[in-house]
């Protein structure tokens, strides 16, 4: 009997295409950038001894393992039942709490637990926002470049994705407002405008306080929501960056995305929203996953509580200051001639533009130099921009691989122009 029915159903379904019944957006969108698969990513290179660039994550040795450990040992200990049972929409109020205490220390809001919702990472926030708000065609502007596991994401819930450039001194208010005159005209509803005002993923640019006030203006004028992704803001090297469009605003017009991710760990799948009460009730109404782990909000509780974040955050800006700056040297140094280099104050990344080579033929050379990075169109909608860009993920590999990439980019190059 069990043979029959199977005989049945894999000659049913065995002549079907699944992708028939899939949704719009199974059906429409790419596979993505394969770096945003984590870990499981093959490297497109065989050699002994690889650099990997390529991945926002943080310097494995820096992971606190001891008080992680101590804080899951605390919660399945102190809170048993609580801790693994399902945590509901916001997630444990003591955590919540912790993160708005330090974030009004941090950004001088005046949040309380209600405005924090505990997600899967910033990633999660994100798809909570735009269940919340999106429907099919919204519009949603994003810088030009941006990250594009967000960009995917917002293609997913099926709105119109629609750039803007972003330059050194972030986007252009009068282009900004022109863009939106533009897309008003067609009858199209924006609803968001995201951006990654501090420590751009890519190009690792700051939003000066000028143009997020610009932004926050002309945005209220037209009824538009800003989603601000903080997920680098904390990482500094010298000066913090200016005022967060949260803060600017006192939350009026803004959703805030931030993340433990960049800060701690990325596997920690923990991130919140930060929003005003009224946005928070909307956002509730819509998440329907039974919020994410209990069990790392206790162990992240004590962590943010006893001071060991702040630590851990001002030894994170340490080290990724000396490493951005020994990996900025060894390219300077070896690769000058070949490429523009703007050194980013904060973050994770290191934006390139070369001369005269492109990156696409770039990242094949450098592959075999055991060299492995992003092109940089895979961070624009319009693949035909970036394509003399690249970006540098500096702060997972070792300091001594990263002394050497200067060494092996220059090897990439001169293959290049031979
Ligand atoms: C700008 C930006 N936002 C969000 C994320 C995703 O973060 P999370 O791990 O919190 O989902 C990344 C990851 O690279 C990122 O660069």
């Amino acid at each position: 009997m069990a043979l029959d029915i199977q005989s049945t159903l894999s000659q049913i379904w065995g002549k079907f295409s699944v992708e028939e019944l899939s949704s719009i957006a199974a059906k429409t969108l790419d596979p993505g950038n394969p770096t945003d698969a984590g870990k499981m990513w093959r490297l497109p290179t065989s050699h002994p001894n690889p650099i990997v660039l390529a991945s926002g994550i943080p310097d494995d040795d820096t992971i606190p393992t001891d008080e992680l450990i101590s804080g899951l040992i605390n919660g399945i200990k102190n809170f048993p039942v609580e801790s693994l049972t399902y945590g509901g929409w916001f997630g444990y109020d003591e955590c919540r709490k912790a993160i708005a205490n330090r974030q009004n220390r941090i950004e001088k809001t005046s949040l309380n637990e209600n405005n924090i919702i505990l997600h899967n990472g910033s990633s999660g926030c994100l798809e909570n926002i735009l269940n919340a708000f999106i429907e099919p065609n919204d519009v949603v502007i994003v810088e030009s470049p941006s990250y594009s596991g967000t960009v995917r994401c917002i293609q997913g819930s099926l709105a119109e994705v629609i750039e803007i450039p972003i330059q050194s001194d972030g986007i252009n208010a009068k282009e900004f407002k022109n863009l939106i005159e533009n897309i008003k005209q067609q009858n199209k509803k924006i609803k968001f405008f995201y951006t990654i005002p501090d420590y751009h993923n890519p190009t690792g640019n700051v939003a000066p306080i000028e143009t997020r006030e610009s932004i926050l203006r002309i945005c209220a004028e037209n009824k538009i929501l800003i989603i601000e992704d903080a997920a680098y803001s904390e990482l500094y090297f010298d000066e913090a960056p200016p005022p967060t469009y949260f803060s600017l605003s006192m939350g009026f017009g803004v959703i805030r995305m931030c993340s433990f991710s960049k800060v701690v760990a990325t596997g920690l799948r923990l991130g919140w929203i930060q929003a005003r009460d009224e946005y928070i009730q909307i956002l509730t109404k819509v998440r329907f996953d039974m919020g994410n782990s209990p069990l790392i909000h206790y162990a992240l509780t004590s962590f943010i509580n006893n001071g060991s974040l702040d630590l851990h955050v001002e030894n994170m800006r340490l080290l990724y200051k000396e490493k951005c700056s020994i990996m900025v040297n060894s390219i300077e140094e070896n690769c000058g001639n070949y490429l523009e280099i703007t050194p980013p104050k904060g973050g994770y990344f290191l934006w390139l533009k070369s001369h005269k080579v492109k990156s696409e033929v770039l990242i094949q050379k450098a592959a075999e130099e055991g060299l492995v990075f992003p092109t940089g169109s895979v961070f624009f909608l319009d693949k035909s921009q970036g394509q003399y860009n690249f970006r540098l993920a500096f702060t997972q590999p070792s300091k001594k691989q990263l002394q050497e990439v200067g060494i092996r980019l220059k090897k990439a190059y001169e293959r290049c122009l031979d």
